[in-house]
């Protein structure tokens, strides 16, 4: 295949950052990974090269250390920067909102000033749905306003789509689109790279996962008093791979469309409610098991429901979530069982 471009993939040892330098090469691009591994793992690297096949360059640099970074910036010939890196859990960012606010704000702020000081184009951001807060109306397009942001977590990603939007407005030469990610679940079909959450999990699939596996003893589901048909929040669970996919037809959009926006922004769900309580019986009939779980009190800070509307990604991006639920809920249980036994 002929090679396209090279891709900078920062936090590319992390989960979404993993599965997106696989789809990547699988696409034709050449990768390089930058990651501080704080919150990830080498071995992450490893199954990248495993499943590809390809010896991928990999950096260990902090995005926040600006010299440091810039090495990576002389040293590799990409035009192109997919930034993942950055500190992503909700409830840690309430305890430490200056690590969150320097870590996510700085290493998005120095991405885009050694783009410009070296003449690179095109950048991709990880925002979150997030950034709608609790809609009024389901599902949420793109142009559904944003709400005051309820975590430090959730106000970097509303400040980093900012900090993008008014760079590129300021500096020709510059293009970038933000994916608003819904709730990415499962891992790539070979079971060799996943989720690897530190500590307890604080997300609901891998909170399933270790579950089953007996490494926690029981499921707490957060409320089954909400407004909703049973009871239980409802989000829109996309497979990581099929997220992964659409940073590839970003990527591809920004380099090949010249009529495209230099600023745009896309929702990247499946268009698909599913309840916690739903989710949980999925999982338990796909992988013929049953799990421990039992109601609990309601998780501050939860929204009661929240899904995509896609159509902008899928029109503009052509891009569309292709794995079932079922699929999903079988790759995750595969991964987790390939990490208790490695
Ligand atoms: N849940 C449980 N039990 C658990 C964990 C979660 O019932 O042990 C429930 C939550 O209450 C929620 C749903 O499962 O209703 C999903 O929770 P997650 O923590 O997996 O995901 P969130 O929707 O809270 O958060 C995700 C991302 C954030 C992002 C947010 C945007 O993790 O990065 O979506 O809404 F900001």
């Amino acid at each position: 295949m002929k090679k396209k471009a090279t891709v900078l993939v920062s936090g590319g040892a992390g989960y979404i950052g993993s599965h997106t330098a696989v789809e990547l090469i699988a696409a034709g691009y050449d990768v390089v990974i930058a990651d501080n591994l704080s919150n990830s793992d080498r071995t992450a690297v490893e199954g990248v090269r495993a499943i590809t096949g390809v010896d991928v360059p990999f950096v260990e640099v902090d995005c926040c250390d600006r010299a440091a970074f810039r090495k990576v910036f002389e040293a590799y010939d990409f035009d192109s920067v997919i930034h993942f890196a950055a500190s992503k859990a909700v409830g840690e960012s309430v305890r430490m909102p200056l690590e969150y606010y320097r870590n996510n704000l700085t290493s998005l702020m120095n991405v885009i000033d050694l783009m410009r000081e070296s003449g690179r184009s095109n950048i991709v951001f990880s925002s979150s749905c997030t950034v709608y807060g609790e809609p009024e109306k389901q599902p949420v397009t793109e142009r559904t306003p944003r709400k005051p942001a309820t975590s430090p977590y959730g106000n970097t990603k509303q400040m980093c789509e900012d900090i993008l939007r008014d760079s590129i407005a300021a500096y020709d030469g510059l293009k970038g689109i933000a994916l608003r990610y819904f709730n990415p679940i499962g891992a790539h079909p070979s079971a060799l790279i996943g989720e690897q959450p530190r500590g307890v999990p604080q997300n609901l699939v891998p909170y399933i996962t270790q579950t089953a596996a007996g490494i926690r003893e029981c499921l707490s589901v957060f409320g089954d008093d909400y407004p909703t048909p049973d009871g239980s929040c409802i989000r829109d669970y996309i497979d990581v791979v099929d997220l992964a996919k659409a940073h590839v037809a970003a990527i591809a959009r920004m380099i090949e469309d010249r009529n495209a926006e230099r600023y745009e922004i896309f929702n990247i769900g499946t268009g698909r409610g599913v309840s916690v309580l739903e989710l949980v019986r999925r999982f338990e009939q796909v992988n013929g098991l049953k799990l421990r779980y039992k109601i609990a009190p309601r998780r501050e800070g939860d929204i009661v429901a929240i899904w995509a509307d896609p159509t902008r990604a899928n029109e503009e991006l052509g891009w569309h979530a292709e794995r079932s639920l079922d699929e999903t809920l079988a790759a995750a249980w595969a991964w987790e069982r390939r990490v208790r036994e490695a």
